[in-house]
């Protein structure tokens, strides 16, 4: 079982991703696995940091890219493949719908490029169940005011309003796996109708 958050930053999906986890972790025995991505394994979270890093203002779209998807192909070699063939559930914040929301819809690099990166970076692993937490820019820019902004959060607004309506188009493009939800919704609010779906998907979790 392979669940993964997406949105844009500040939509508190990592919120929501750890309380899933410890709800999962209070109800079940099955072992779960929680990653971030870009990181958790030593070279992904290197990547990540390179990524991250507003100093270098000389990244270009495709070696983005190409640094998610290999610290996305480090990821899945050494722990999501791993972990789901043994039977454990795996919680991600963020995977490869990240990148085509953020490299193809915001960037503007090819669709079809983005899916070949994304197919090698995982090896065909499709996550069961992905939410989408939707959330108006401005209210996304509030939560972020605190923390100062990375390489990827100083794109500016248009980028974002793109890669929002890149997340749209997947929740149409593949309703059954992408639920779009309010994320303008209470912490806890947002938290019930998560388990509801994860209980609808997987029967045994009750
Ligand atoms: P986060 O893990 O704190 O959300 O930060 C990761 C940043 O990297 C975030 O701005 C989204 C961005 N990102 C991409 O642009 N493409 C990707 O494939 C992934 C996984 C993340």
């Amino acid at each position: 079982m392979f669940i993964t958050f997406e949105g844009i930053d500040g939509c508190g999906k990592s919120t929501q991703a750890k309380l899933l986890e410890e709800r999962l972790r209070s109800t079940i025995a099955t072992p779960i696995v929680f990653v971030r991505d870009p990181g958790h394994t030593g070279i992904s979270e290197s990547i990540r940091a390179i990524l991250l890093d507003k100093a270098n203002t000389t990244i270009t779209a495709r070696t983005e890219l190409l640094l998610y998807s290999a610290a996305r192909a480090q990821l899945v070699d050494t722990v999501i493949a791993p972990a789901l063939q043994s039977g454990s559930i795996v919680l991600a914040d963020r995977f490869t719908d990240s990148t085509i929301a953020y490299q193809s819809f915001g960037r503007g690099l090819a669709l079809d490029d983005i899916r070949s990166a994304n197919t090698v970076a995982t090896g065909g692993i499709v996550p069961d169940c992905t939410f989408f937490l939707d959330v108006p820019l401005h209210h996304a820019k509030e939560r972020c005011m605190d923390k100062s902004a990375d390489r990827i959060e100083l794109a500016g607004d248009e980028f974002f309003e793109r890669v929002i309506a890149g997340y749209r188009a997947l929740v149409r493009s593949e309703p059954q796996r992408v639920q779009r939800l309010d994320a303008t919704l209470e912490v806890d609010v947002l938290h019930e109708q998560i388990w509801s779906v994860v209980q609808s998907v997987f029967a045994p979790v009750s």
